[in-house]
């Protein structure tokens, strides 16, 4: 089946003539083409044509984009969607002037989501994850990165990513499932940590590789929750276990976990509100993605990771809204893009390079997804405007009409 997608006003490509990521000033260049079409054989992009040369070419099934734009489909590669319960309380409480950090020492924070979590079922959680994916999808997303990490015991976490994967398995976008066992410490070993590493390195980790369940370890490394040496020994086990590597980071301290994340060569950093000046040259010199999360900054009222920085010393910068029930209740794409423009200083294109390529790089799916490139997925976002630069102008607004997800039309309001 040859679907031509025809006349946008314009392609924003993100191309990258193979290399599959933009590292600093590279993200400026979008390769936006204008007066070409695009056509698509079943699950792949194959060929961008002018519009003057349609003609010649065949197809069986014609979409026509007059007046709209195409981007690649949105990559959202930092979540936490499965959750049960609300956090309504503590928001008041921070509203209030109490903090997110001595909420969490007070026992709250996640390990209140963790509650609601263990006393919820399998189908409650897929009930409650199945609508907000749907406003991911109204929303441009294509493929969507989901962690577990509100279980925090052997029989929890599994039911997560259980869960998680059922819904990659009947949801129509790609949901990647990420183990986030080292999230926190749960009640039961917060005096026995040991104990608890063991479960996640010789239990958990063996379990979830062999079961194929998650691709990558993630893990929080901050006062509140793992040392960088704690985080260091589940990383090896993971690593030997070829788990890929992330982590959550210099969310509120630096304690040794972005040099920890390096050494492992991890996919990601992620978080990075409090990165020191060595720490952006050493991220920036190395091929791990740094993604960044102003829907945290925002929701809870601090600083912003140093973007700009990062970005003039050559790092490969990626967004995300880090969807969750304490940290960033934000499930708004638009509102994440506006506040790194105000707020962290990015160009457009730069958050839309950030949005695309380097988040499916920080998932490292960058060789099939992230870019409008002959042979890559055909996954794409297409707007109900003329230009690129209203995406980010309309503050918060979805403008978002079409989600293509591999050669099909999963969402459309433009009939
Ligand atoms: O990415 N930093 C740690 N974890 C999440 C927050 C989770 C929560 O508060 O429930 C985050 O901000
Ligand atoms: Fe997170």
């Amino acid at each position: 089946m040859i679907t031509l997608y025809k006349n946008p006003s314009q392609i924003v490509t993100v191309n990258t003539n193979g290399q599959n990521y933009k590292r600093g000033s590279e993200a400026n260049n979008i390769g936006v083409i204008t007066d070409h079409s695009l056509l698509v054989e079943d699950e792949k992009i194959s060929e961008i044509i002018p519009n003057d040369a349609l003609t010649k070419s065949k197809f069986d099934k014609e979409i026509d984009l007059t007046g709209k734009i195409v981007l690649p489909g949105i990559v959202e590669c930092h979540t936490h969607l499965v959750f049960a319960g609300s956090r309504s309380d503590e928001f008041k409480k921070k509203l209030s002037g109490i903090s997110y950090e001595e909420i969490a020492k007070a026992g709250g924070g996640i390990n209140t989501t963790v509650q609601a979590v263990r006393n919820s079922g399998f189908e409650e959680l897929v009930e409650l994850a199945e609508p907000k994916i749907k406003h991911f999808i109204s929303q441009g997303v294509t493929t969507l990165e989901i962690k577990s990490g509100y279980g925090l015991s052997y029989y929890d976490e599994v039911k997560l990513l259980q869960v998680i994967n059922f819904l990659n398995n009947n949801c129509k976008i790609d949901i990647v499932p990420t183990f986030l066992g080292a999230h926190t410490f749960p009640p039961e070993y917060i005096n026995d940590k040991n104990k608890y590493i063991d479960i996640l390195s010789k239990e958990l980790l063996p379990y979830i590789a062999e079961n194929n369940l998650a691709k990558a370890c993630d893990g929080f490394c901050e006062t509140t929750a793992f040392s960088a040496n704690q985080i260091d020994d589940i990383f090896s086990v993971a690593e030997k276990l070829n788990f890929d590597i992330k982590l959550h980071t210099e969310q509120f301290n630096s304690i040794g976990g972005l040099e920890t994340a390096l050494n492992h060569k991890a996919k990601s950093v992620d978080h990075l509100e409090v990165l020191k000046n060595d720490n952006i040259k050493s991220l920036a010199n190395s091929n791990t993605v740094g993604v960044l999360l102003p829907g945290v900054s925002y929701f809870l009222q601090y600083g912003y990771a140093p973007a700009r920085e990062l970005l003039d010393n050559n790092a490969i910068v990626a967004l995300a809204t880090d969807y969750n029930p304490g940290s960033s209740h934000i499930m708004n794409i638009s509102l994440i893009m506006s506040l790194a423009a105000f707020n962290m200083k990015m160009t457009i294109e730069e958050i839309i390079s950030a949005y695309t390529i380097n988040a499916a790089k920080a998932l490292n799916l960058q060789n099939k997804i992230g870019s409008i490139e002959q042979n890559k997925n055909a996954d794409f976002s297409i707007y109900n405007t003329t230009q690129y630069s209203d995406i980010i102008y309309n503050t918060g607004t979805n403008l978002n009409c079409m989600t293509v997800k591999n050669g099909e039309v999963i969402y459309d309001t433009t009939k």
